[in-house]
């Protein structure tokens, strides 16, 4: 099939209460990797690159790799630029057929956000490509955090409904509590429910969770077991990835968790096979231990079964 369009996949995702895992790719064993575990669930799936992955590999490498493999499946595949920062990449992105782009001017203050969220949605929308955002800043909710930190990283609820409204975006990524990588909590996992739900309430469009990655006992005793150090590697428990779905999210973004994979999976092999040194065999252990996780992250998120 053709590349689907991101909106569809979410607006369905919304009315049917799940969400569909976006994954970060960098090379063509994650592609593999993630499409193979979609295609095996029956799931639909967004595959994402963000501007590092498009210095590493190109543009045109990271789209047509992805265009050519979902011409082969009969799941609902999209393609999504991951935090655009720059004007050029998101334009380059729409260009070159994604389906969806990010822009992430979190870090601006509330009226450049806008501002530069307008000018994307605008160009976007008038190619047929949707547009994410983000509010808030992305860190570990931690028990010691002050009201007035909670107030300046998380989401404001009544600020997603203005964004939303003025921006007139697709998609939000509201600051919850989750932050990026492996160690995303010094003690207990916990997520602002609450917050979450407001802002569920005000803006009636898909949510997306960045910084979802489980880092579970599972990769990291694996990891441990091939070398790998991660101490003290934190992330989301299935179950409070299950109730972020049930209260509204329908894009969870993984990447944390395919990076662990794939390391394991070469540092295995070289490990165990110290006169191996055929990429396939490395890199092919890689792919399968990508694969196993990203299928994982599907049955959490229930998108199995809805391809
Ligand atoms: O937010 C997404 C990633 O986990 C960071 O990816 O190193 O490709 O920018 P990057
Ligand atoms: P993780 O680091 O938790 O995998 O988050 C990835 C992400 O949010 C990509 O945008
Ligand atoms: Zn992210």
């Amino acid at each position: 099939m053709a590349l689907e369009s991101t909106k569809a996949i979410l607006e369905k995702a919304k009315r049917e209460g799940y969400a569909v895992g976006a994954f970060n790719i960098n090379n063509m064993e994650t592609v593999i990797a993630v499409m193979d575990a979609a295609t095996e669930l029956n799931s639909p799936v967004i595959i994402e690159v963000t501007e590092g992955a498009i210095r590493y590999m190109g543009i045109k490498m990271a789209s047509n790799m992805v265009k050519i493999l979902s011409e082969d499946v009969t799941i609902p595949v999209a393609l999504h630029l991951d935090h655009g920062k720059k004007w050029e990449t998101i334009l380059k992105a729409i260009e070159s057929g994604f389906t969806s782009v990010m822009i992430d001017a979190s870090d601006r203050p509330f009226e450049e956000n806008v501002e530069m969220t307008q000018r994307v949605v605008e160009v976007a929308h008038n190619a047929g490509v949707s547009v994410e955002a983000e509010l808030g800043r992305l860190t570990g909710l931690e028990d010691d955090i002050s009201v007035a930190d909670r107030e300046a990283f998380l989401v404001d609820p009544e600020e997603a409904e203005n964004f939303v409204t003025l921006t007139g975006i697709d998609f939000l990524a509201p600051a919850i509590g989750t932050s990026h990588g492996a160690f995303k909590f010094k003690g207990e996992p916990k997520l602002d429910f609450e917050r979450l739900k407001q802002v569920k309430a005000k803006t009636h469009i898909p949510l997306v969770l960045h910084g979802a990655s489980s880092v579970n006992d599972r990769l990291l005793g694996e990891a441990k077991r091939y070398g790998l150090e991660l101490q003290g590697a934190r992330g989301l428990s299935d179950d409070i990835l299950k109730k972020a779905v049930d209260e509204g999210i329908n894009k969870v973004n993984t990447d944390t968790d395919i990076r662990i994979a794939f390391t394991t999976g070469i540092r295995k092999v070289l490990l165990q096979k110290p006169s191996v040194f055929d990429p396939r065999k490395i890199l092919g252990q890689a792919r399968d231990f990508m694969k196993e996780t990203v299928k994982e992250r599907i049955k959490v998120l229930g998108s199995r079964d809805k391809g």
